[in-house]
């Protein structure tokens, strides 16, 4: 879920969660220490101690993404293979990597279906995405009973809701000459942007390319997939229902919904679709995580650095100091948060027609 203008919108990713905030109270709160004091009763201590135990025994650094608001769901996943391949010993940082991303939408599924590969780099190729299935076994379900009893129901889920959803309409007015236009560039050759990201009926429904491409994006989400992380899925019985290879880029995103989608790229680093479609050169390189919140509506997106008199929200110098090292705060220049890549500015050319696909892509 995503809060949009103070609406939540059911299977848009989360823009704001923080993982490490989250995993750090769950052990704080499951601290026999802090349990002996509110004189809880046995069962609940016990079950305390042993929820404890697996959030400590499952902890590695490459868990925690780097700024609030990104995941790293598919390093956790590798993390849980290799200890199993490791007779429960975990690996070490070095081995696993990095590569934090947003989260994304659950409408995505119906475009991804007929390609079976899922997730931001394709690297995992299945019926359904189940490399989420292994985040299971923090709960310390055995890999067979994985396979067994986790696996189906995941699959059940998701052919009886997931692969329906569809995207929320943009809900403010949408200038309807002005994104026919867009539509018209958005489709034609010289842009090119449907050779890749495929074309669009406005129902929430998309006839998608399966393109994955190398666009010049950041590439440390794609490298996660290393040696290591093969062969202990190979090991491992989920690799009954899919394979898992390095991919070659990342999926020319479906479009579908895209308005609700922001921060964009895999990584969430380019705020707003008018950075996103002008020169890469202009992109911010720190914004607020928290202000994701709010629609910037003109720009579609989030908003940059609210409640900060605009001298210095436009003082890169100053950003970069007073929050570079916040994680509440998207810095470009953290690991695997580059912003560069995916600059058609010289194909798009001019304002006139970043603005016309701006509002195309409202409708999507
Ligand atoms: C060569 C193929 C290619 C072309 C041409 C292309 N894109 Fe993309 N696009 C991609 C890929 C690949 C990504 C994902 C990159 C990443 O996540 O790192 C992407 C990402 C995006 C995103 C971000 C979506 C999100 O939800 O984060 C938008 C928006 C987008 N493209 C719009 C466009 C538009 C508009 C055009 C035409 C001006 C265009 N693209 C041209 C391949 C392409």
């Amino acid at each position: 879920m995503a809060e949009i203008d103070g609406v939540a919108y059911l299977g848009a990713g989360t823009k704001t969660l923080d993982e490490m905030i989250l995993g750090k109270a769950a052990q704080h709160v499951t601290d026999l220490a802090q349990l002996t004091a509110l004189r809880a009763d046995p069962l609940d201590r016990a079950t305390a101690r042993s929820a404890h135990e697996i959030l400590r025994r499952h902890h590695h650094p490459a868990f925690d993404p780097l700024t609030r608001g990104r995941s790293t769901a598919f390093p956790a996943s590798h993390v849980e293979m290799h200890m199993r391949a490791h007779g429960g010993a975990m690996p070490a940082a070095g081995e696993v990597g990095r590569g934090d991303v947003k989260t994304s939408p659950l409408w995505h599924a119906a475009a991804k279906m007929p390609f079976q590969r899922w997730y931001c780099d394709g690297s995992f190729q299945g019926t359904f995405p189940l490399m989420a299935s292994s985040m299971e076994l923090a709960l310390d379900q055995s890999f067979d009973k994985l396979a067994t009893s986790v696996l189906p129901t995941i699959q059940a889920d998701f052919k009886s809701v997931i692969q329906h959803l569809r995207p929320p309409r943009y809900p403010y007015p949408v200038d309807a000459s002005l994104a026919a236009k867009g539509k018209a560039l958005l489709e034609s050759d010289k842009l090119g942007c449907a050779t890749c990201h495929g074309t669009y009926d406005g129902q929430g429904n998309i006839r998608w390319t399966g393109l994955h491409t190398e666009v010049g994006t950041d590439p440390d989400r794609m490298e996660i997939v290393n040696a290591g992380f093969t062969a202990a899925f190979n090991g491992s019985p989920i690799a009954k229902e899919g394979q898992l290879s390095r991919s070659k880029g990342y999926a020319a995103t479906p479009l579908t919904g895209v308005w609700a989608n922001f921060p964009y790229l895999h990584n969430g680093s380019v705020p707003t679709l008018y950075h996103l479609l002008g020169p890469a050169s202009e992109r911010p390189g720190v914004f607020s995580v928290l202000a994701a919140r709010k629609l910037d509506k003109p720009k579609v997106g989030q908003a940059l650095n609210p409640e900060m008199p605009a001298t210095q929200a436009r003082d890169k110098a100053h950003l970069l100091r007073a929050h570079g090292d916040d994680r509440d705060w998207f810095n470009t220049r953290r690991l695997g948060n580059g912003n560069q890549g995916h600059d058609f500015w010289s194909r798009i050319a001019s304002d006139d027609n970043r603005w016309a696909l701006i509002e195309y892509l409202k409708t999507l």
